[in-house]
């Protein structure tokens, strides 16, 4: 059994057959109709939204699958404090799959430990969204024909932005990837994002302050939200929330085929003249995210008993109740998840859970 819960838990082979059987689907949608009759997908959402909660639950309707869920934990068991592993335990009960959305930051990769169905990763707080990765993978190659040999600039919130943090991850597995990071101080990309990531697998990146600097060096440009929701100090939100804005003069500086991706909701940062530019591709890439959901689910239910699928090997973990995690929001400071690290290719030692580094 597979469950998605990190960009790279899926090998690049089996990343591929997920793409190549949403673009098949696109082609062919009537030989999916019943694929998954009588198959039930739980959509678990403690966490605001609208794309990526409804497009499982279209996703699971087009495949003639079922879908059962919550959209605010007020009104489960969650609030009587049944915690995630037991609600997936339970919810496990009655669905064939999960997918789940978590404000806490490693509550999906603690549930996958004890769940006995496939779990999916739909975003944890500002930590990894992976299916919306999956939905950008597709987008790219649909909008370009390729994905190996990009430059690509990711504009905005670089620090709290997890769609970020996840495709510069999933990108690390194609060849010749060139990453502009475009972002003010406050909201540079994580470190363990450059070390591990970037340098360990040979990313070429570069940090710049504006947008029309590289503008024309682009094949995509993808922009991000300033992430209210995420910042501890509303001042330091109120010194950044405007820092970049694309606009018609913009684009006017950017190659004739650069893709505009960005994960939605937008607030400003990409004026409405844009939209109707054909290289603004974020509503073409709200579809894409449909069908590579309902490849996705296919594929997981697929897989499930597949011994050829089991999760890859994950680096060894170190346990040790003498260091504590310092992130407020990760799983291990709100439910009573072991105190597990892993050692990063720095040196240093990170949260099992949330990736923050803690010696
Ligand atoms: N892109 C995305 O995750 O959107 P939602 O928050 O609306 O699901």
């Amino acid at each position: 059994m597979k469950h998605l819960i990190d960009p790279v838990d899926f090998s690049k082979e089996e990343t591929d057959q997920v793409i190549e059987l949403a673009q098949d689907i696109i082609l062919n949608r009537e030989k999916y109709w019943d694929r998954l009759a009588h198959r039930k997908l739980a959509t678990l959402f403690y966490e605001p939204s609208t794309r990526t909660r409804l497009s499982f639950t279209s996703a699971m309707m087009e495949l003639g699958g079922n879908v059962l869920g919550f959209s605010d934990a007020k009104n489960t068991s969650v609030s009587k404090g049944e915690t995630v592993q037991d609600t997936v335990r339970v919810v496990g009960c009655f669905a064939d799959v999960i997918a789940m959305r978590h404000h806490i930051e490693g509550a999906q990769l603690y549930a996958s430990e004890v769940s006995k169905v496939p779990i999916i990763n739909a975003g944890d707080g500002s930590h990894s969204h992976p299916t919306q990765t999956l939905t950008d993978l597709l987008t790219i190659k649909r909008e370009l024909g390729h994905i190996d040999g990009i430059t690509i600039g990711f504009c905005g919130d670089l620090r709290f932005g997890r769609t970020v943090h996840s495709l510069i991850k999933a990108l690390s597995r194609y060849q010749d990837i060139k990453v502009v990071l475009i972002a003010p101080d406050e909201l540079r990309l994580p470190d363990y994002i450059k070390n591990d990531v970037c340098d360990k697998m040979g990313i070429n990146y570069k940090e710049v302050r504006t947008m029309e600097e590289v503008l024309p060096e682009l094949d995509v440009l993808y922009m991000t939200r300033v992430q209210k929701e995420r910042f501890l100090d509303e001042d330091e939100f109120d010194r950044v929330k405007d820092s970049f804005v694309l606009d018609a003069r913009r684009m006017s500086l950017a190659k004739e085929k650069m893709a505009v991706l960005h994960p939605l909701p937008r607030v400003n940062e990409i004026l409405t003249e844009v939209d109707d530019d054909p290289r603004a591709a974020y509503f073409r890439q709200v579809e894409n995210g449909k069908f590579v959901r309902m490849a996705l689910i296919t594929k997981l239910i697929e897989w499930k008993d597949d011994p050829g699928h089991p999760m890859l090997k994950q680096e060894d973990s170190i346990e040790d109740d003498t260091i504590h995690c310092s992130n407020p929001k990760c799983i291990c400071n709100n439910e009573k998840a072991p105190n597990r690290f892993r050692r990063s290719d720095d040196g240093s030692l990170r949260c099992w859970y949330c990736d923050t580094k803690v010696k």
